[in-house]
């Protein structure tokens, strides 16, 4: 085995050696790549992420640009979380119609639950994430990707239409993104 490995190190040397060099040369702005950088890898990991979605909402937060990885997640599980604020909100003013179908109520008042305690599991993945506590991360925030799910799944077992199926889309989105982004901290 070492006799099969070691003519092909030397040459494996010198691609590192000339990896590295391109690197401080070519990529003199390094970290403004970052979100470009971490979009892709996620991409390539996850066929869920929508690296288009990804770059864009990443490039909104200002100060993404100059986090490290840690922080990229911070910033991406905070976009998540404000979207799923969001969500709740719209789910609190539907349920404010009158007459409501009472199906179309408890389905609606199922997702603002599911809403809002995931708001509590986002807010204590950043927590985790800061603490570098991933495996406690990937375990609140994959609580949080299966919620515009469960909503959607409340009113077609009730033949009903979905009137958050734009938000459910998008927090999708937006979860699948800051699970991918944690899961590349380990
Ligand atoms: C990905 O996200 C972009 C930007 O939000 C959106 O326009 C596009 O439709 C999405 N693509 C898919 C396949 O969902
Ligand atoms: C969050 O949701 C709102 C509406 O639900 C949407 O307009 C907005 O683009 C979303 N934010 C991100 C960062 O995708």
């Amino acid at each position: 085995m070492v006799s099969l490995i070691s003519p092909s190190l030397p040459f494996l040397f010198l691609l590192i050696l000339h990896q590295s060099s391109s690197f401080s040369t070519v990529d003199v702005s390094a970290d403004s790549d970052i979100i470009i950088e971490t979009c892709n890898r996620c991409a390539s990991s996850d066929p869920n992420v929508n690296y288009t979605l990804c770059v864009a909402s990443l490039e909104s937060v200002p100060k993404a640009r100059q986090s490290d990885l840690q922080g990229l997640a911070v910033v991406a599980v905070r976009l998540a979380k404000s979207n799923m604020t969001r969500a709740k909100s719209k789910a609190k003013n539907l349920l404010k119609a009158k007459s409501l179908d009472p199906y179309m109520e408890s389905c609606l008042e199922t997702c603002r639950e599911l809403y809002s305690n995931s708001i509590a599991d986002l807010e204590d993945s950043v927590k985790a994430i800061k603490s570098s506590r991933y495996g406690d991360a990937n375990i609140l925030i994959s609580s949080a990707v299966d919620v515009p799910r469960t909503c959607e799944d409340g009113f077609d077992e009730e033949g009903l239409q979905s009137p958050l199926s734009e938000e459910n889309d998008e927090l999708f989105g937006l979860t699948v993104i800051a699970l991918a982004i944690t899961s590349l901290l380990g």
